[in-house]
């Protein structure tokens, strides 16, 4: 198991640019927060240990990453250096590489950060960094190198000269050590610079003076290395994470018609052939089958979808739905339902914690609500189920080849029985026996030439 290469990602600061209530690390890309990416990312790569060093939202952001590393707490946020410190206890005393990456460059990959892990071992260094060739470096901490072009330091943009600034070298906050030297080291940083903090990137000027070996290895893909401060950057993330993930579907046989107006978050699965039509977004769990057609303007949060299934100009949430269903135009599909196969659920109809058996359908204009429907039911247009009376909620039973007639109001709780009829029009207060047909309405009164009167 033990094959000497650890990883400290740093996750403790609250994120002040962010301008959030919300912990910076938890802020979602593509419905994934930052660091949940950066960990993914990791335990992709083989490693006997990831650390993650919290501190603000300590628990909401271990509660998050359960199961996926082991956490140190890093009480007060004095800096980059300080929170590596923090994994001392664990780490310290281990021989191999470690890798500190920040919980705020999302868009990582796996593949770059096995290469440094590479390039680190080829060179036998200290310290490797990775650094990227950034349009507009401003922010980021500056490469500087000695003439001969070995790296000599890294100066954080705020303690940077004027001339520091043209670099366009920049740390990404992505580093390889030797897991000794690097908590060495880290006992001499100190916190004399413009921010009071201690930093990081200072561990290799330190390693570089005591004459060990430091390297950089230098990712073509900037994109990869953006380190997330503001929401400005947030969006610019998502922007990309967003065309990765839509890319790796239509390579999968997902046809994506218009990729930047579809919003597919990370965790969704989507099955070959399958079509989405612009305007969708695709939030959290979904997992969808083969052939179905999705959109346009569908939004779609955990719902597991079967196959040859078409949902248009709708609204799933937290359900199940089955496969050959038509749902929509403009549907609404709550949470806690459950949609069999060969269902149609048309325009204008809600449902909201509700079961439909298979072949049931609900076409035009209905409120079905705390429902069980059996299978082959035609609940007709204008139905709506009764369920609540201001205090509670009470359920409505439709058994199998059940027949709803236009506008009927079904008052829960109730049951209609197998093979019913109900007639068009019925409040219905009682439960209707099976095969039986159930009028609940006033009847029609003539009043022959009574029209003519009231005009006269
Ligand atoms: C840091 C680097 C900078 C680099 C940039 C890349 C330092 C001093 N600077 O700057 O050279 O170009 O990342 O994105 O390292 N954190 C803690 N505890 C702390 C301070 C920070 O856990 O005491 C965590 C933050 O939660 C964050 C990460 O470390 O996830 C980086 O901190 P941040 O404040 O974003 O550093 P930058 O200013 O971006
Ligand atoms: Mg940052």
């Amino acid at each position: 198991m033990s094959n000497n290469r650890y990883a400290v990602v740093l996750a403790a600061g609250q994120g002040t640019r962010m301008k959030s209530k919300l912990y910076k690390v938890l802020h979602p890309v593509c419905g994934k927060p930052m660091v949940e990416h950066v960990v993914d990312q990791l335990q992709q790569i083989g490693l006997s240990e990831i650390v993650t060093v919290v501190g603000h939202g300590a628990e909401v952001v271990k509660a998050q990453l359960q199961g996926k590393s082991e956490f140190v707490l890093q009480n007060e946020q004095l800096g980059t250096a300080h929170a590596v410190m923090q994994a001392s206890d664990l780490l310290k005393n281990e021989s191999g590489t470690t890798l500190v990456v920040c919980g705020d460059t999302p868009l990582l990959t796996k593949e770059t950060l096995q290469s440094l892990l590479d390039h680190h071992g080829k060179q036998e260094a200290k310290v490797t960094v990775l650094t990227a060739s950034a349009f507009d470096p401003t922010g980021y901490g500056r490469v500087v190198r000695t003439t001969s072009g070995d790296l000599q330091k890294i100066v954080e943009h705020k303690d940077a000269t004027e001339q520091e600034r043209e670099i366009c070298e920049i740390n990404t906050g992505t580093y390889c050590f030797d897991n000794e030297a690097l908590f060495q080291a880290l006992e001499q940083v100190s916190n004399d610079n413009v921010q009071g903090e201690y930093y990081l990137p200072d561990v290799i000027e330190i390693l570089q003076q005591a004459g060990e070996k430091v390297t950089a290895f230098m990712t073509q893909n900037f994109d990869e290395t953006m380190g997330v401060n503001d929401r400005y950057a947030l969006s610019q993330a998502e922007a990309i994470m967003r065309a990765r993930i839509a890319k790796k579907h239509m390579l999968q046989g997902v046809t994506i018609v218009d990729p930047e107006n579809t919003y597919i978050d990370s965790n969704v699965f989507i099955g070959q052939d399958t079509i989405i039509y612009p305007g969708t977004v695709l939030k959290g769990n979904v997992e969808i089958g083969e052939e179905c057609t999705i959109g346009p303007n569908s939004e779609i949060s955990n719902c597991k979808i079967g196959n040859h299934t078409d949902i248009r100009h709708s609204v799933a949430t937290d359900s199940e739905i089955g496969s050959d269903v038509a749902i929509g135009p403009f549907a609404h599909i709550r949470p806690s339902s459950s949609i069999s196969d060969d269902v149609k659920i048309g325009n204008f109809v809600e449902v909201k914690k509700a079961s439909f058996g298979k072949g049931s359908k609900a076409s035009h204009l209905s409120y079905i609500g705390d429902s069980s429907v059996g299978q082959s039911v035609n609940i007709g247009c204008g139905t709506i189920t009764v369920n609540y009376d201001g205090k509670n909620k009470y359920k409505t039973v439709i058994e199998d080849n059940a027949f709803i007639g236009c506008n009927s109001n079904l008052i829960a709780p109730v049951t209609i029985g197998t093979g019913a009829y109900v007639a068009a029009g019925s409040t219905i207060t009682d439960d209707v026996p099976a095969d039986a047909l159930s009028i609940g309405r006033a009847r029609q009164v003539n009043k022959e030439e009574y029209a003519k009167k009231i005009k006269e």
